[in-house]
């Protein structure tokens, strides 16, 4: 990220959001949602790229990974990573706590964002922090999570990011913070194995490298298992972007599920 500024990847993600359809819910506030993403996206042109498709489909996983875990009972969501997304908005049900961690630059537009257009947060604590610099364990205890309660954790475009060794520092952190009965929703990134598949990504690479947030990290799927397995998670399901069930390398990214091992 460059430094002193916004995620320029998370103001991308939000302008192709905002073209999407959402799952559903029965509470919450979902044009609270669309104007936030609508004052992110102003003044861009919405293009149809090779990401459209993929991004909506990632969209909708987590979308439906969220009101399925609100409909469940499970009254603690951490959104790793969280950008421009705004689903503690729009799935916003009371009794359900909401935390956002995010890097300070990124984090600080949001609000200051949500601010002028005079949306409430109430149910959010925002928790600013460099996932390479902090213990994420401790940040977010002092931010009132409560480890002993079940929680969602949602990691959402942000794996490509971060370097193996912070993103294996982050899922282990993360996992000393959930309680039986947590889960872990991620999207991460696969080595593309075909030549188109490589090409997609190379342009995809070349892309969010100039404006300064390079993706370093893509896995094998055995990798996956493997940071999972060594992270204290265990995988419950790892699809493709169309939803099948990933058990080899094809696919450019894994949607995953995941719980606490043990
Ligand atoms: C591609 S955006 C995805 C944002 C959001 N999850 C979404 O899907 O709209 C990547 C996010 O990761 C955050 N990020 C990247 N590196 C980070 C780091 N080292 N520490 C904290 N946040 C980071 C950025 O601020 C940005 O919000």
């Amino acid at each position: 990220m460059r430094a002193g500024e916004p995620s320029e990847t998370a103001r991308r993600v939000a302008t192709y959001r905002l073209r999407f359809p959402r799952a559903p819910a029965s509470l919450g506030d979902p044009a609270a949602d669309d104007r936030l993403q609508a004052d992110i996206a102003a003044a861009r042109q919405p293009r149809t790229t090779g990401l459209t498709d993929y991004l909506s489909r990632r969209t909708a996983f987590f979308d439906h990974t969220v009101v399925d875990a609100i409909e469940d009972g499970i009254a603690q969501i951490v959104v790793v990573g969280a950008g421009y997304d705004a689903r503690a908005l729009r799935y916003a049900k009371p009794g359900v706590d909401w935390f956002e961690l995010d890097h300070p630059d990124t984090q600080a537009d949001k609000r200051s964002r949500l601010e002028r257009l005079g949306i409430g947060a109430a149910g959010v604590t925002f928790v600013g922090m460099d996932f390479a610099q902090v213990d994420v364990g401790a940040a977010l205890r002092h931010a009132g999570h409560d480890r002993g309660r079940v929680s969602l954790f949602v990691c959402e475009g942000v794996a490509g990011y971060l370097s193996y060794e912070v993103l294996r520092s982050l899922l282990a952190a993360l996992s000393r913070c959930a309680a039986a009965g947590s889960r872990l929703a991620i999207s991460i990134p696969l080595q593309p194995t075909s030549s188109r598949g490589q090409a997609g990504r190379a342009a995809l690479a070349t892309a969010v490298a100039q404006v300064g947030e390079p993706l370093v990290t893509a896995l094998r799927r055995a990798q996956l298992a493997t940071l999972l397995e060594t992270t204290g998670w265990t995988e419950v399901r790892v699809a493709d972007p169309s939803g099948a069930t990933l058990d080899g390398d094809a696919g450019g990214a894994a949607f995953v599920i995941a719980e606490p091992a043990g």
